[in-house]
This record gives C-alpha cells, sequence and structure tokens, in this order.
C-alpha cells in the first residue's frame, strides 16, 4: 500500500506522508495541510473519518468484530481475568504478576476513604437526582480534598493520582447508589478484592450478614472487564480532550462521566431498558417498535442498536447476551423483557433497514437485564458502565499525558454573517 497521499487543490499538488498502525489501519497525516495550502483544513462532523491520535491501549475492528486491550482478546480477558488484572493491563501495558497485582491492590485499597465532608455534598442532593449527575460532581470536587493529585509530572505522582481515584470510585458510587435507595452509607471492607469490596459497599445492610452471591460477583466482574475500555469513543475522547488542557485527572474523569451520560452513548444501558419495559407494557408488539426506528419522521430509535465503528456484532454484546442467560437462570429470574430483546434482535438481523445499514445490537443492549437481576436501580446502569470504563479513560489520559500531546484545539468553517458596523439602540428598529 502507498507510504504517500496526494491531494490536488487550487491547482498545486500536495504530499501527505501515510501511517500505518501495527494493525495495518492506515493514516493520513495532515499536519501541514493549512499551512500547505495557505489556511485549507478538512471538515469532518463527528470525527467519522478523523483520527485524534495514535494509541497503543485498544484495537478493535468494527467490521470484524475484533477488540483487544494491549493485544489481548476480549474473550479470553472476559473469561480468565478479573477486573483488577484488566485495569493494570490497560493502565501499565501488561498483565501483572501477583506481586504487581497486590500491590496494586493494596495500593488502591490505602485510598477507599473518601473525606467526610463529600458527604455534605452528597447531602445537598435532591434524592432524586440522577446519578450520573451526582457521581460526576462528586468526582471533581474529589480535587478539592486530593489537591496533589493535579500535579502528575512524576511517575509517582501519576501512579499516586490513579490509585487514588481507583480506590475512592467505588466509594462515590455505592454512596450514590446508597443516597437513592435510603440506606446509610458503607466504606466496604479492604480485606476482601476489588469487585468482592464493590458490591459489599454497594449492597450490604447494616442490620445483617452480607453474603457475595458468586454468580452476581462473576458476572459483574465480567461486565466490567468488557466495558473497561473502547479506544476514542465519546467520553474517552473527552477525557483525553480535557486533559491536554493539564486539567487535573479528577476533572477529566468528570467531564468523561458527564460525557457518557447521554442516551446515545453510555446512556443507552437505561435507555434500553426503558425501551423494552414500554414494548412490554404495549402488550410486547416488538414490529410495532421496529417500525417506528424506521420511520425518520419519527423521533424514536432501537436503544442498544447501532454503533459508530462495529459494523458487526459487538463483541462484548455476544459475550453479556451469554451472561445474561446464566445470570437469570442461576437466580432463578424469568425477566419477559429478555425474551422481548432476544425477539427484537431476531427481527433486526432480518430486516433490511437494519441490515443494508449494519445495525447490530451493541454493548448496552443486555446489559441491563443483569444489572437489574442484580437488583441495581435503573437510573444506575450507567454509573455501573462508568466503573468498568475507570481503568480506560486513566489509561487514555496517561498516555496522553506522558506522550506529551498538544491541547485539543479543532479548527471550524464559520458561516456566519460578515462584517457589519454596530447600531445603537435607538436606531434599532
Ligand atoms: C456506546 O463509540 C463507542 O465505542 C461507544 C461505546 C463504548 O464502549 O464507549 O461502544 C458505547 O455508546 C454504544 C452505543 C450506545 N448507543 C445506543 O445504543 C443508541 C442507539 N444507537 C444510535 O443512536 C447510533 O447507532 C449510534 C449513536 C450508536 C451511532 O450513530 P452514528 O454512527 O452517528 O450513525 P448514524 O446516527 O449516522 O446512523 C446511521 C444510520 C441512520 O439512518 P440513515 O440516515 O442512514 O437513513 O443508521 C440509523 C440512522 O438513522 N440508525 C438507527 C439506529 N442507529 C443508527 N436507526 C434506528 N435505530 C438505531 N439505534
Amino acid at each position: 500500500m502507498a507510504d504517500k497521499a496526494y491531494l490536488e487543490f487550487d491547482g498545486e499538488r500536495h504530499e501527505f506522508p501515510v501511517i500505518r498502525g501495527s494493525e495495518d489501519e492506515v493514516g493520513i497525516n495532515i499536519k501541514t495541510l493549512r499551512s500547505v495550502t495557505g489556511g485549507a483544513i478538512t471538515l469532518d462532523p463527528g470525527f467519522k473519518n478523523t483520527g485524534a491520535c495514535e494509541s497503543g491501549i485498544t484495537f478493535l475492528d468494527g467490521e470484524k468484530g475484533i477488540l483487544r486491550y494491549r493485544g489481548y482478546s476480549i474473550e479470553e480477558l472476559a473469561e480468565k481475568a478479573d477486573f483488577l488484572e484488566v485495569a493494570y493491563l490497560l493502565i501499565f501495558g501488561n498483565l501483572p504478576t501477583k506481586e504487581e497485582l497486590k500491590k496494586f491492590g493494596i495500593d488502591i485499597a490505602s485510598h477507599s476513604m473518601v473525606d467526610e465532608d463529600v458527604k455534605k455534598i452528597l447531602d445537598a442532593f435532591p434524592k432524586a437526582a440522577h446519578p450520573m449527575g451526582v457521581l460526576s460532581s462528586l468526582t471533581s470536587a474529589l480535587t478539592a480534598f486530593n489537591p496533589s493529585s493535579v500535579d502528575v509530572s512524576s511517575e509517582e505522582a501519576m501512579y499516586n493520582a490513579i490509585v487514588r481515584i481507583l480506590g475512592k470510585m467505588p466509594v462515590l458510587v455505592s454512596w450514590t447508589m446508597r443516597k437513592k435507595m435510603g440506606l446509610p452509607l458503607d466504606y466496604g471492607d479492604t480485606s476482601l478484592g476489588y469487585v468482592e469490596n464493590l458490591m459489599t459497599k454497594m449492597f450490604r445492610k447494616p442490620n445483617e450478614e452480607y453474603v457475595i452471591n458468586p454468580v452476581i460477583l462473576n458476572a459483574l466482574d465480567k461486565l466490567l472487564i468488557l466495558h473497561a475500555d473502547h479506544e476514542q469513543n465519546c467520553s474517552t475522547s473527552t477525557v483525553r480532550i480535557v486533559g491536554s488542557s493539564h486539567a487535573g485527572l479528577f476533572a477529566s474523569l468528570s467531564a468523561g462521566i458527564s460525557a457518557l451520560w447521554g442516551p446515545l452513548h453510555g446512556g443507552a444501558n437505561q435507555a434500553v431498558i426503558e425501551m423494552l419495559e414500554a414494548i412490554k407494557e404495549d402488550g410486547g408488539d416488538t414490529k410495532k417498535y421496529m417500525a417506528k426506528a424506521k420511520d425518520k419522521n419519527d423521533p424514536f430509535r432501537l436503544m442498544g442498536f447501532g454503533h459508530r465503528v462495529y459494523k458487526n456484532f459487538d463483541p462484548r454484546a455476544r459475550i453479556i447476551k451469554e451472561a445474561a442467560d446464566e445470570v437469570l437462570h442461576d437466580l432463578g429470574i424469568e425477566d419477559p423483557i429478555l425474551d422481548i430483546a432476544k425477539g427484537l434482535e431476531q427481527e433486526a438481523l432480518s430486516d433490511e433497514y437494519f441490515v443494508k445499514r449494519k445495525l447490530y445490537p451493541n454493548v448496552d443492549f443486555y446489559s441491563g437485564i443483569i444489572y437489574r437481576a442484580m437488583g441495581i436501580p435503573i437510573d444506575m446502569f450507567t454509573v455501573m458502565f462508568t466503573l468498568g470504563r475507570l481503568p480506560g479513560w486513566i489509561a487514555q489520559w496517561k498516555e496522553m499525558r506522558l506522550r506529551k500531546e498538544p491541547i485539543g484545539r479543532p479548527r471550524q468553517i464559520y458561516t456566519g454573517e460578515n462584517f457589519r458596523p454596530f447600531v445603537a439602540l435607538k436606531d434599532r428598529t
């Protein structure tokens, strides 16, 4: 394949170098475009054709439905690793040795206390506040209680900021849920593993012994792994661009949480369950909702379907669908919306509109069914996505800072008014 690209513009021919990734992805490097053309830029709403960076963290092939973290397949990691191992892999680049993993866990656990004054901020929120808004606020507020986390100029300072947030985020997640459910806040038990401790913080009741259900533990660990990173998606790009101004890690993560909240992104896992519930309430008529999804005059979209990159089955959705069957079977739960979801999937896979647009179930289509079986409130589903994505955001932010990437500042094409002189108020009609 060529190692140069050419552009003919305004009677001149310009040459641009072609960069080839380790998985043979090809990018045309247009760093000199504006200078050699006298000011021309590219225009690419939604960045569908634009690479923001080079990265060595996650590789995905949307056509083949491949997803790998640091070269390891998502299928193997979901089956053979635990979430803390995967977090270490994403952030530091290799699977940890026993000693490295043990130290990582101890360092994180040593930061799993949150300043009592953070509770005053939590208390200021109404119970009905959406947990993603609460979590984004509390995450940003953590900077005030951990000012040293902003300076990551040394390897030690970067490491400390990372283990701090990995220790404190599960506390904020559990507090956000317990506040909503009217439960007393819980700090968990640092003698437990990362996900065991998360479950304890979230579900333990003060007046009874809490026994961890291994089926739920295994499913939650797998869900967190499957959500851990996904290259330059909307929220990760947000974390990178906010961090590129050298805003602190916690502030950058808070911005990422806000981006993930949207129903077109991580908020889709909540929207899927709301959609499936609406279909159930409406007599389970999936064909009616398929027609609505295809009707250009109807704003309704089949939530949990379609993806900017995957034009094949999202490999995560395949694993989560199997896990949903296992969890509901093991817990003896008959959830009619799982059957509705499977019915929609079957219909879409043979419907010309969906086939032509290559719209398949994505990571959000089945995940909410498992969260619901775990007893997690529906508006906490995207908070669970946040917890999974946390190590990926951290890894991407760290890569951007260590590579000393420039501040993110896209250009635009101005299409507004040309110059016009000011008109005094008395003269305006
Ligand atoms: C996540 O980027 C990531 O990696 C994200 C994520 C991650 O791990 O970080 O994978 C997590 O965000 C998954 C996506 C969750 N969102 C949803 O499930 C919401 C429903 N999906 C859509 O809104 C949509 O598919 C997007 C937002 C996911 C992708 O949108 P694109 O790539 O901008 O595609 P598009 O909106 O231009 O759609 C292309 C065509 C359009 O029809 P035409 O104009 O060509 O006729 O497909 C149609 C769309 O109308 N379409 C849908 C549809 N998704 C796309 N039609 C009905 N239902 C849908 N869900």
